[in-house]
């Protein structure tokens, strides 16, 4: 007999408790940070393409963060899987935050995003995309045998109905963290199942009220990924249905993602990034004769004020002529190291997305401890 899948009620005492009332918090409070929008959303884009390496890497996605950045950066085309599976997993990023306030999470939704995760791939490929799986099979790695093929549609289901029963929304956490566990318990597809389910999950929080669209960037492949014998074990814990099992699963999810949040939201302090992140990548950018020294003040006049003009070079070049400070400035507009705010516009933003400062800002996200991976970038 199959365990019905329902929520649970952590007792008053418990750390379940004091996580869901403290990320409760974070979720209603308003988000209004010092960085400058168009920085804020290019950091998101990072911690995107970190996710989707961070999600791949779990199935042993030996991409390494340096590779990636460049096939951003110099659109070195490649078809190797690695990197295609990565940009999967981006496009399904974008896809859930496209649609998410408009689509209700169901079967079709669930389909369109195994579809995407696993396109065009072999080895990490599915047989069916976007079609439950009609054999049964094992997971690599641990002992739970997945129900039988012919009860995965009923099981998916009564999944989809307890996702959007209409609960208190102090369930919100708990359901978030049950229906993971349920999804890969399950084991719906032939492959791929657990780089949907953080989908999922991500799509899960945004509906939930995480405003991630507007500011705070929440990475739940940080929560799994980051060492995968933890989410193992923490699965397997739930696996035998037990009170105190999915008690402790909950706890595994919740603490990683209150510790996420708490880190990401430093991101809106500008303050916090200009002297931990920018600042240092482009000492560092210059250290590495990736920037001239010209270039790299510039850059951190346009760091230190987040919208720059080029006569506010003039106090920092007292004797510089003005021919040569804007085709200094026309050089970073050139190399994308400044973009205007706007179509045509004259003030501009540092911008270290798809160029060679990319790699200086990831690593020191790194050295910061935002990065859910160990690795050399
Ligand atoms: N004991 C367990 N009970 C339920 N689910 C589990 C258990 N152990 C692992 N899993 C899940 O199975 C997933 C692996 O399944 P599958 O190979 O279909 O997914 P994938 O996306 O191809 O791989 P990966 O998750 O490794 O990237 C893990 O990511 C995890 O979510
Ligand atoms: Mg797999």
């Amino acid at each position: 007999m199959v365990r019905k899948l329902e929520l649970i009620d952590p007792p008053f005492n418990s750390t379940v408790l004091d996580l869901i009332i403290k990320i409760d918090y974070l979720r209603k409070r308003e988000l209004v940070g010092s960085t400058h929008p168009s920085l804020f959303f290019q950091l998101k884009h990072l911690f995107h393409i970190l996710e989707s390496i961070g999600s791949a890497r779990i199935e042993g996605n030996h991409t390494t963060i340096a590779e990636y950045i460049d096939n951003e950066v110099y659109n070195n085309s490649t078809n190797k899987e690695s990197i295609q599976e990565i940009r999967n997993n981006e496009k399904a990023i974008s896809f859930i935050e496209e649609v998410i306030d408009s689509t209700p999470i169901n079967r079709a939704f669930v389909a369109e995003l195994h579809k995407i995760v696993v396109k065009d791939l072999e080895r990490e490929g599915s047989h069916n995309p976007g079609e439950y799986r009609n054999h049964n099979l094992e997971i690599t790695g641990s002992t739970h045998s997945p129900p039988d093929a012919t009860i995965v549609n009923d099981l998916m289901i009564e999944l989809f109905d307890f996702i959007n029963n209409i609960d208190s929304e102090k369930y919100d956490l708990i359901k978030i963290s049950l229906a993971h566990h349920r999804f890969v318990w399950i084991h719906p597809f032939d492959n791929g199942n657990g780089r949907t389910v953080r989908l999922l999950t991500y799509a899960m929080m945004i509906k939930m009220g995480f405003k991630v669209n507007q500011g705070r960037i929440i990475n739940p492949t940080a929560v799994f990924c980051s060492d995968r014998n933890k989410y193992y074990n923490a699965l397997q814990e739930a696996d035998s249905g037990s009170e105190s099992g999915l008690l402790n699963w909950i706890e595994y999810v919740l603490s990683g993602l209150s510790i996420e949040i708490e880190k990401v939201d430093n991101l809106l302090d500008y303050n916090y990034v200009e002297n931990k992140i920018f600042i240092p990548a482009v000492k560092r950018a210059e250290e590495r004769e990736v920037l001239t020294k010209d270039e790299a003040k510039v850059l951190l006049v346009a760091i230190k004020n987040q919208e720059f003009k080029t006569s506010m070079l003039n106090k920092v070049y007292k004797n510089k002529d003005s021919v040569k400070l804007s085709r200094l400035v026309r050089k970073l507009r050139d190399r994308k190291l400044l973009i205007p705010v706007e179509e045509n516009s004259r003030v501009y933003v540092f911008s270290f997305i798809s160029n060679e400062l990319m790699r200086f800002v990831m690593q020191m996200l790194d050295e910061e401890g935002f990065l859910p991976l160990k690795d050399e970038i």
